[in-house]
């Protein structure tokens, strides 16, 4: 028998199980499908939180070989990679059950199973215990998310040419690691396997890596990965990867065409992007836009389906779980009659390898392009006292406020807790600060954060510390 809800959401992400809960709290009677056996989605599963277990843990073994210098004095450390994989897949069960406690909580249904359109305000369960049900609703939200884009001819295997996925989930550190791909997933996860043993070269089509970040920043991460073991071959193509031996047999060649070069590696990752994911959602059959993939929208999340919206990976923009999260919360006041809105211009992104990278707001390069004059403030981490103590020195903030104005226009750092530290400078852009703002606010000593302080402090040429 069909039954009834005011919204059914189809996929439990970031984005589709957050809309569920605040719809909720907002009086809705709402049904979340996922198909996948556990909520969370790609975030919880097999990508925020399995990565950034493996960044912490693989951090605690590099950083356990220098801990003579602070007077600490251990053993010969080893790895046991079996009990790394299990700190993750603990983490990731943990929060994974925590979304089914919050589910309940909140009195949303979690129906699991794959969900699809089959008609006006109605959905089609293939449940995964077996059997279907129909399920009526005013409002269908679709949070399908995403997948992993490969290369034309190369298939993924997940064991030696794999994705992110199996990139999680490796049984041995291999002897050398090629990542296709210098963006986010290639930089963080070669940094794992990096710090575990394996030598990495990362392949980048671009002559820079992580495109979107600022150049400036991007240069300095390059020069500290490379310090670090890493090894980067950019404006470079891979063309073809033979596995039929023992090891992998790599073709590549000059971006723009050239003599083709052989490379060995155990394991290939592909880290070349995302694509929206919709498969066997009857988004055809419903008459629901799509553009090359994405989920066509207007800046109220509504699909041009009459009573069909979309948030997430599924739509544009980054493809972020707080992006996605963010919308969710929008969408669910939206329905609610109230006034839900996500601020597009101020959403932080963050890099968590060692030293992190973070930013916020417009690159120099935009403003460039955009003809904005504008003014920088840079402050090193070198000349901050707690970065000193903890002999994390690396990298610095640069702080972008408008010449005319002094509205802070971008935030962009690379050094220890940047990922943590950025939420102050998008906060501070939220509010509409300007440098001047930041520089009079005070920031407690010592911490890392007197360095954005500094850095505003240095858009007028009047830093203290350095
Ligand atoms: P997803 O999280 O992809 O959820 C969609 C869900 O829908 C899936 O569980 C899927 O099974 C389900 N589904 C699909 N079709 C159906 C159907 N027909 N019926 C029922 N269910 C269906 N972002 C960050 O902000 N920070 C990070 O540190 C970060 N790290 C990442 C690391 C990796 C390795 C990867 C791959 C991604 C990372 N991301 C990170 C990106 C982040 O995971 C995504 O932006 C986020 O998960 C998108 O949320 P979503 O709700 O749109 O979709
Ligand atoms: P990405 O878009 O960050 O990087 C892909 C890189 O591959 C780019 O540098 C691109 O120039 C390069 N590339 C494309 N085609 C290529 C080719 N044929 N050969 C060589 N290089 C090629 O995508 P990535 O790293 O796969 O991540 C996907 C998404 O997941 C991102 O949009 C990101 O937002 C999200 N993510 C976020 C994280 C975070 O917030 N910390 C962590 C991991 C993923």
């Amino acid at each position: 028998m069909a039954e009834n809800f005011d919204l059914v959401i189809i996929g439990g992400g970031p984005g589709g199980y957050i809309c569920g809960i605040r719809a909720a709290q907002l009086g809705m009677r709402v049904a979340c499908v996922e198909k996948r056996g556990s909520l969370g989605g790609t975030c919880l599963n097999v990508g925020c939180i399995p990565s950034k277990a493996l960044l912490h843990a693989s951090e605690l073994y590099a950083h356990s070989a220098g801990l003579a210098a602070y007077g600490v004095k251990t053993g010969k450390v080893s790895l046991d990679l079996p009990a790394m994989m299990e700190h993750k897949n603990k983490t990731v069960s943990d929060l994974t059950k925590g979304v089914e406690f919050l589910f309940k909580k909140n009195k949303v249904t979690y129906i699991a199973g794959a969900a699809r359109l089959t008609g006006q305000g109605q959905i089609e369960v293939r449940l995964n215990e077996g059997g279907a049900q129909v399920l009526n609703a005013v409002h269908i939200v679709i949070a399908t998310g995403s997948e992993p884009v490969s290369l034309p001819g190369i298939e993924i295997d997940e064991e030696r040419i794999v994705s992110s996925t199996g990139a999680l989930a490796l049984k041995q550190v291999p002897k050398h690691l090629l990542v296709v791909g210098g963006g986010v997933i290639g930089l963080e996860l070669g940094s794992v396997w990096a710090r575990l043993g394996a030598n990495v070269t990362v392949v980048e089509f671009l002559d820079h890596i992580i495109p979107g970040a600022d150049r400036d920043v991007g240069k300095n991460f390059q020069r500290v990965l490379k310090k670090q073991g890493m090894d980067f071959r950019l404006s470079t193509k891979v063309t073809g990867i033979d596995k039929t031996g023992k090891g992998l047999k790599i073709s590549i060649e000059a971006a723009a065409g050239g003599a083709p070069e052989m490379m060995e590696a155990d394991v290939a990752l592909i880290a070349i992007g995302r694509k929206p994911y919709t498969d066997d959602l009857g988004l055809e059959l419903a008459g629901v836009a799509t553009d090359r993939g994405q989920i066509v929208t207007d800046p109220h999340y509504r699909t041009n389906v009459e009573g069909v919206y979309a948030i997430g990976d599924v739509i544009a923009g980054p493809m972020l779980a707080h992006k996605a999260e963010d919308e969710g919360v929008a969408l669910a006041e939206l329905l609610a009659g109230k006034a839900g809105h996500v601020n597009y211009g101020v959403i932080p992104s963050v890099i968590y390898t060692s030293p992190e990278v973070a930013w916020v707001g417009k690159t120099e390069e935009q403003l460039k392009t955009d003809g904005v004059v504008y003014k920088a403030g840079k402050f090193p981490f070198a000349a901050n006292a707690r970065a000193r103590v903890a002999g994390d020195t690396e990298g610095f903030v640069k702080v972008l406020a408008d010449a005319a104005t002094d509205r802070v226009l971008g935030v962009h750092m690379i050094g220890p807790d940047a990922g943590n530290m950025i939420g102050e400078a998008a906060l501070a852009m939220e509010f509409g600060a300007s440098s001047e703002d930041i520089a009079r606010t005070c920031h407690a000593h010592p911490t890392l954060s007197e360095s954005l302080k500094e850095a505003a402090l240095a858009i007028d040429n009047r830093t203290l510390n350095s």
